[in-house]
């Protein structure tokens, strides 16, 4: 197993209270797999990816469990030693490349300084860092590489920087690559391109991909297992083709329920979720026995007795 998140708890220090946006969290990845974790906004997505690479904001602490990757636990690192493990056996490419990209620096200069950060433990470490960089631009398939090199961010579309992005963090060959929300700002047809040269470069260079997503289409054809998250837990998990097949989770079911469908009559109303995602510094007084309680339509008695699904993990308490 790649990486083993195990029992992970986040806790943010606000003026509200302490913000537990992530409560016991726990999945895994195999090497050169995807999965994916998804659910409503505020659910704690990004936080648990940003645990995972070390990138925590400065209010944030880690409140228990394990980030086991290859076998050494993260949480025991410093952050001089985790900052060895980003971009060397971990990247990030974020939803919004402009913002994670710097504006007055050459597209080029910034995949070469990616290169030249971890050179040294680099199985390409005696390879031309300018050449390494043109090289990647055009596996990103951007016409003209060695033009593109020397543009600036500003002078790229939102689908070219999200490229840029990719071969950033895919410089130094990491073996698990971060994906948050990688195509929610592109066009539909981008997207696709995007998520298509990402399944490319995994399967060309065999690297993990742990993807977040709001969007359940992107799921069903990018990803081999998934974690649905709830107000900071995981509801259900498993390999994406079970859980399509049979949502267990009322949570689950609802998020499939609200996918749009082209053969729904039009002027139909979409399926929505009642009400909201209980905030995170309102941990200690969640809905109970499940967090999803009172927005669950299947709500009654039942849910006080616990269940267990075959094949895959509901954490439901409903007894089916
Ligand atoms: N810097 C922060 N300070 C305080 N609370 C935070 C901070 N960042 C995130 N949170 C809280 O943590 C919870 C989870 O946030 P997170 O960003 O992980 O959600 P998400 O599932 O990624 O949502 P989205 O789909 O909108 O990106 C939210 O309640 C949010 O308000
Ligand atoms: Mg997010």
């Amino acid at each position: 197993m790649l990486l083993r998140v195990k029992d992970l708890s986040v806790e943010f220090k606000t003026s509200a209270g302490n913000a537990r946006a992530v409560d016991g969290v726990s999945f895994n990845i195999e090497e050169g797999k995807t999965h994916v974790l998804v659910g409503e906004s505020g659910c704690g997505k990004s936080v648990t990816s940003l645990a995972v690479i070390g990138l925590l904001p400065g209010n944030a602490s880690l409140q228990g469990g394990q980030i086991e990757f290859k076998g050494k636990d993260l949480t025991k690192l410093s952050r001089t030693e985790y900052r060895e493990y980003r971009g060397s056996e971990m990247g990030m490419i974020f939803q919004e490349p402009m913002t994670a990209l710097n504006p007055v620096v050459r597209v080029g200069h910034q995949i070469e300084e990616a290169i030249r950060q971890h050179r040294h433990k680099s199985p390409l470490k005696n390879e031309d860092p300018f050449k390494r960089s043109v090289e990647l631009i055009d596996q990103m398939g951007i016409k003209e590489p060695e033009k593109s090199y020397y543009k600036y961010p500003h002078e790229l579309s939102g689908g070219m920087r999200q490229r840029i992005m990719i071969a950033i963090a895919l410089a130094c060959r990491p073996s698990l690559l971060i994906a948050d929300e990688p195509t929610t700002a592109l066009d539909v047809t981008t997207q696709e391109q995007i998520l298509s040269l990402m399944k490319e470069l995994q399967n060309d260079l065999g690297t993990a991909i742990l993807l977040i997503t709001h969007n359940l289409g992107v799921v069903a054809n990018n990803a081999d297992s998934m974690s649905v998250m709830y107000a900071g837990q995981v509801v259900e998990e498993g390999p994406v083709s079970e859980i399509f097949q049979n949502p267990c989770h009322p949570y689950t079911e609802a998020l499939f329920r609200a996918i749009p469908s082209l053969t729904s009559v039009p002027g139909s109303a979409l399926h929505t979720i009642p009400g909201s995602v209980p905030p995170a510094v309102e941990f200690d007084r969640m809905p109970s026995p499940c967090r999803f309680f009172e927005r669950c339509e299947y709500q009654d008695e039942r849910c006080f007795k616990k269940s267990s699904v075959p094949g895959h993990n509901s954490y439901c308490r409903r007894e089916t």
